[in-house]
């Protein structure tokens, strides 16, 4: 009766502890603990245009031509982590900036801002949840395992633009020339690729707690 007593007493100190140390880990750092706990949603891109004489994709947070289109969401995620999707990948070569065009009015930021450059190629993996990967490492290393290395997980942040740019304006070598200017850009970029147009895919935000897995 007594070793009972005992036992019971130590595992409700042991619970008492652990709650302890989850209290204190969402008091010290929000952010980090809601990853811990695998947020249940992911942000998703989607293929927005594929410009032939370039051979570079248009990807983002929501194709503007699909009536049905939904938008991503940064701060929360908008795919439940449990849903299959393919994975952006991204290798980044330093290739300059094609001479596309950066159309648009902008919006909080100018319209450059939202047609950046990625400096480089983008795929997508075969579909997987989200869920089944526990940090963005092991991310970057299905990425590298389906297209090589150098090949990791593509992010929100990834483009770069030059305030300006347009067509043949800060393309090529003029674009190489002007690394000084480049600023980094969001929602939406151009990269060399023709990924597929029927599905979304899982992209990682460094600030936000909108990923499936943890930084
Ligand atoms: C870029 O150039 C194209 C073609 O001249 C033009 O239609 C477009 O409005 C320009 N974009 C900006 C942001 O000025």
């Amino acid at each position: 009766m007594r070793t009972v007593y005992i036992i019971v007493a130590a595992l409700l100190l042991k619970i008492s502890q652990l709650d302890g140390t989850f209290a204190r880990a969402i008091a010290d750092n929000p952010q980090a603990t809601m990853t811990e706990l695998n947020v249940e949603k992911g942000l998703t891109f989607v293929k927005r245009e594929h410009q032939v004489p370039f051979g570079i994709d248009f990807v983002g947070c929501r194709d503007w031509t699909d009536p049905n289109g939904m938008n991503c969401n940064t701060d929360e995620g908008d795919t439940l982590c449990t849903e299959q999707r393919p994975v952006l990948c991204v290798k980044v070569d330093n290739s300059p900036r094609p001479a596309y065009f950066v159309y648009g009015s902008g919006a909080a930021m100018p319209p450059e801002f939202y047609a950046g450059w990625n400096h480089g190629h983008i795929a997508t993996t075969l579909p997987v949840a989200g869920s089944s990967f526990s940090t963005k490492a092991d991310v970057d290393a299905y990425c590298a395992q389906a297209f090589g290395a150098g090949w990791r997980l593509a992010t929100f942040h990834d483009a770069m633009y030059i305030s300006g740019m347009n067509g043949t304006i800060y393309a090529g070598d003029s674009w190489t020339a002007n690394t000084a200017l480049m600023q980094t850009g969001g929602w939406h970029y151009y990269s060399y690729g023709d990924v597929r147009n029927d599905m979304r895919f899982w992209v990682h935000i460094r600030d936000r707690p909108a990923n499936c897995w943890s930084n």
